[in-house]
This record gives structure tokens, C-alpha cells and sequence, in this order.
């Protein structure tokens, strides 16, 4: 089974959020079971040169976008067992700050997604039965692999998977780009085509052209046939849901294992937990925080936006300042979010430390650090942070939607059964009063060091759900 997984960030080659996570992950798991599976990805200026060195130039062929035809080099590389391709061109993804955000950005994967498909005819014995999009970025190929791609023979048997990692981007555009861009017909300016309101979006496209459709995690899959989490699309998803499956995302556990990792000051397992203490104590000096290594420290390594809660923490700042907590805050985002937390930090120097940027370093430090992760998201499509704080023994908070929900399960001092705490409605009492409750807790120390243990020894590798993965798209060429 040959399979051509198409994204638009990979870690360690370009990240800024989850989808990279995954886009490195899955694929190094399904070949370890055995998959030929290979990336492919834009070859952006910023990936380190340490990569650059090494890609070797496979081909070089011209890709459509609207009229004109664009250069296209194809290189390649591979890293840790994985095979990369990049789309090489430097008029497109030459640009200075990160991968998006730039006002061609419809253009910049148009061309990348014609050029994907260009490239299946460049790579050799490589004749993928399947291609896996991800995300608006790659979601219009299903509809050009269809419309432009299907009568010939390299094509023709391909079939198509598309997961949504995050509905609220969907690569909503002008219809002229129908047209200007995408070499289709007025026809698809409608309501089973690409049409959203009064322009299109490549997410739709995704959705409807695809064979199947997933997403990345079972609650997510359902809450998007809901108003409030369908962005719109709800009615469509609620449509196909016959080939809609949600398959919840799990972390590399080679990349993240406290018994190994070079970043933190103490390396630990979950049978010598209590080290991870000696890495809350180094943290706390080199933040600056009151050295004392029995206040519970809550730690947030997130984007700081609406969609990761942010606004809920903001809401109860002042009384959780006045908790015997540290807060370690990590991240950047909108900017009314980063100057309240500095001006806490700035305020309550032993009690809050605010570090506005992203460091993989200091990330893995507050894991390993922190005795509490924060994740109050209003909606999270799955959420890795929840997932690598259990796996460092930091206990989440969570509110009760999407992969949250499905990873963290309630404490329950009755029973004994749960790894974390959570809170169901997007409201800041609830959440301040699960953090108290999680603080209760906390100085219980056999309740608090059973869930430590508990939380450590979850499950979460990638080795469940990229047998699921197999399950589909065995489905898929089965039904040829
Ligand atoms: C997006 C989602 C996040 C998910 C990630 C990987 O970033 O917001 O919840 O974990 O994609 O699928």
C-alpha cells in the first residue's frame, strides 16, 4: 500500500502548531507497521540548512495555476526513516516569517497543491493508491485530482483522504479564484460544490471531494455536526457523515519521554517520579520564582488565543493570583493576552512568570516542571499539550470538549478512576473551582502521587490510532 501524505508543516523541518506534530509522527508509525508511506511538503527558506544539505533534486516540471505555469523543483530527503518530498519554489515560499499569513496565501497552495499532484508523476516506482490531505492548505486537491487529474491513467485509481485538524481555518477566498486560480467552472460556485457564503472554501472542497474524511478525535468529529462548532459546515458534516471518522491523535513517544529527554535538568520515569521535583526547583530558579518546591505550579504552554481559552484565565486572574500557586506561562498570541500576563508577571515576579515566545526547549522544561497543565479551550480538535504533560507526569485541566475530553478522564475520589480534572461549560467559575479542587488534591500527596503515576503509564503513542488509519485506507482500496 503505497500512501502520499500531503501537509503544510512538518516538524523538526518548519512548525507552528499540532498539525506538524502529527505530520511527523503518524507517518514514521504507519511505516514502522509496515505502510509506504511519504511526505510531501513546501520547501520553505526558513527549514534549517542542516535539512537543506542533504535534499537531493529528484525533478523539475512546470504546475499550473490558472493560466500561467509555474516552476516546480521536486527534492527529496529522508529523516528517521521517513521519505520527504518539498516543492521547491522559491518565488512562493521564499518569504521571511513562518509558513502562512501572507496575502497570496490562496495562490501559495493552490500552487503547492497542483504541484503535489504534478509530482505523482515524478517520483518513480512511488504510485500512491492514496492520498491524505490535511487541513485547508492541501484540501482543494481531491476537487482538482477529480476535476483536472482523474482521465489519466496515473490518476485515475487514486483515492482520497482529507483530515481536519482544525475546522475554523478553512481558506475562505474570493470566487473569482475559481477561475483566476484554480482552472474550474462557475459550476463550482455552488452550494454541493465550493461555494461558503459569498465566496469559496478549499476546507469545503476537501470535505465533499474526498472518499473519506477524518478528524482528530471522536468528540470533535461529532461536536462539528453542531452549530456551535461547525463554523458554518455543520449541515454538510451532518451530510457525510457516512465516511466522517474520528481517530484521536497520540504523541511521538520517542520525541517525548522524560526518561530520555536532553532538554530538562533531570531526566525520570514513573517509577522515580519524585525527581521530577529536582526540574520544578531548577525551573523555578531560572524563572525567577519563589524557590520552594511545595507550591503547586500550574503550567500553559499554548498559543495564547480565544480558541485555547485564554480569555476564561484572564477572567479570573486576580483570584487565582491569590491562590498559593506559581503560574508559568509560555507562548504567544494575541497581544491583549500577552500584555495582561506580562503585567502579572511584571507584578507577581516569585508568582507568575510570562515567557511571550516559543522555545521547544523551555516547553519541554515546563512539562517536566510543572505539577498542573491548564487547557481550558473553548473547542480543541484534539490538543497534544494534554497528551505530553500525562506522559511528564503534569496533571491536566481540561475543559470537557474535543480530544480534551476524550484523553483526560474526571478524577473521582469515590472510585479512584481519572487521570486529571476537567469542567464541562466555558465559564471561569468552573474553571477556577477545578483548579481548587485539583489544589486540594495536590497536598494529598498518595492521591496526588497515585495520579502522577496513573497519568505517566496512559497509553497515548501513536501505535492505536495508526492501526486505525490502516483500517481506512484498507477500506478504501478495498472498495475498488
Ligand atoms: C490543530 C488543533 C489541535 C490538534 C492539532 C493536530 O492544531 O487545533 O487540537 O491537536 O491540530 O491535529
Amino acid at each position: 500500500m503505497k500512501v502520499l501524505f500531503v501537509v503544510s508543516e512538518v516538524y523538526p523541518f518548519m512548525k507552528t502548531g499540532g498539525l506538524a506534530d502529527v505530520a511527523y509522527a503518524l507517518p514514521k508509525a504507519l511505516r514502522k507497521l509496515g505502510i509506504d508511506i511519504r511526505v510531501i511538503m513546501p520547501n520553505y527558506v526558513s527549514i534549517p540548512s542542516k535539512y537543506k544539505e542533504r535534499m537531493q533534486k529528484v525533478s523539475e516540471f512546470t504546475v499550473p495555476v490558472g493560466w500561467r505555469n509555474q516552476y516546480a523543483g521536486l527534492l527529496y530527503l529522508e529523516e528517521d526513516g521517513v521519505p520527504f518530498y518539498f516543492i521547491d519554489n522559491e518565488y512562493y515560499f521564499k518569504r521571511n516569517e513562518g509558513a502562512y499569513g501572507y496575502y497570496d496565501d490562496g495562490e501559495r497552495f493552490v500552487y503547492f497543491s497542483n504541484g503535489v499532484l504534478e509530482a505523482i508523476k515524478h517520483m518513480g516506482d512511488f504510485k500512491p493508491d492514496i492520498i491524505h490531505c490535511n487541513d485547508w492548505h492541501t484540501a482543494i486537491i481531491p476537487v482538482l485530482l477529480k476535476e483536472n487529474y482523474i482521465f489519466d491513467d496515473i490518476y485515475k485509481n487514486i483515492k482520497t483522504i482529507f483530515t481536519i485538524h482544525n475546522l475554523k481555518y478553512q481558506g475562505i477566498f474570493g470566487k473569482e479564484v475559481l477561475g483566476q486560480l484554480l482552472n474550474l467552472g462557475e459550476n463550482y460556485f455552488s452550494e454541493d460544490k465550493l461555494k461558503y457564503y459569498d465566496g469559496i472554501s478549499f476546507m469545503k472542497g476537501g470535505i465533499i471531494f474526498s472518499d473519506v474524511v477524518t478528524t482528530v478525535s471522536s468528540t470533535y468529529a461529532e461536536e462539528i455536526k453542531t452549530s456551535y462548532y461547525g463554523e458554518g459546515l455543520h449541515g454538510l458534516l451532518n451530510e457525510i457523515s457516512y465516511k466522517l471518522y474520528g481517530i484521536t491523535n497520540g504523541i511521538d513517544y520517542d520525541l517525548f519521554n522524560p526518561r530520555y529527554d536532553k532538554e530538562i535538568y533531570f531526566n525520570y520515569d514513573e517509577n522515580s517520579s519524585s525527581d521530577k521535583l529536582k526540574n520544578k526547583d531548577q525551573l523555578q530558579k531560572r524563572l525567577g520564582l519563589c524557590e520552594k518546591v511545595d507550591i503547586p505550579m500550574i503550567g500553559i504552554v499554548s498559543r495564547l488565543v480565544g480558541q485555547k481559552g485564554i480569555d476564561l484565565i484572564d477572567n479570573v486572574m486576580e483570584e487565582l493570583i491569590n491562590l498559593d500557586i506559581q503560574l508559568v506561562i509560555l507562548g504567544t498570541g494575541e497581544s491583549r493576552f500577552e500584555e495582561m500576563f506580562k503585567y502579572y508577571a511584571g507584578t507577581y515576579p516569585n508568582k507568575v512568570s510570562a515567557n511571550i515566545f516559543f522555545s521547544n526547549e523551555l516547553a519541554q522544561k515546563v512539562y517536566a516542571a510543572s505539577d498542573i497543565f491548564l487547557m481550558p479551550s473553548q473547542f480543541e480538535p484534539c490538543g497534544i499539550g494534554q497528551l505530553i504533560a500525562m506522559r511528564y507526569g503534569s496533571i491536566p485541566i481540561v475543559r470537557e470538549t474535543g480530544g480534551l475530553k476524550d484523553t483526560v478522564h474526571p478524577y473521582n475520589e469515590y472510585t479512584g478512576e481519572g487521570n486529571g480534572f476537567s469542567f464541562a461549560n466555558y465559564n471561569a467559575q468552573d474553571m477556577l473551582y477545578t483548579i481548587k479542587r485539583s489544589i486540594d488534591f495536590y497536598y494529598k500527596k498518595d492521591i496526588w502521587n497515585n495520579l502522577i503515576n496513573k497519568s505517566m503509564r496512559e497509553d497515548n503513542s501513536w501505535k492505536k490510532s495508526a492501526n486505525m488509519y490502516i483500517d481506512l485506507y484498507d477500506k478504501l482500496i478495498w472498495r475498488n
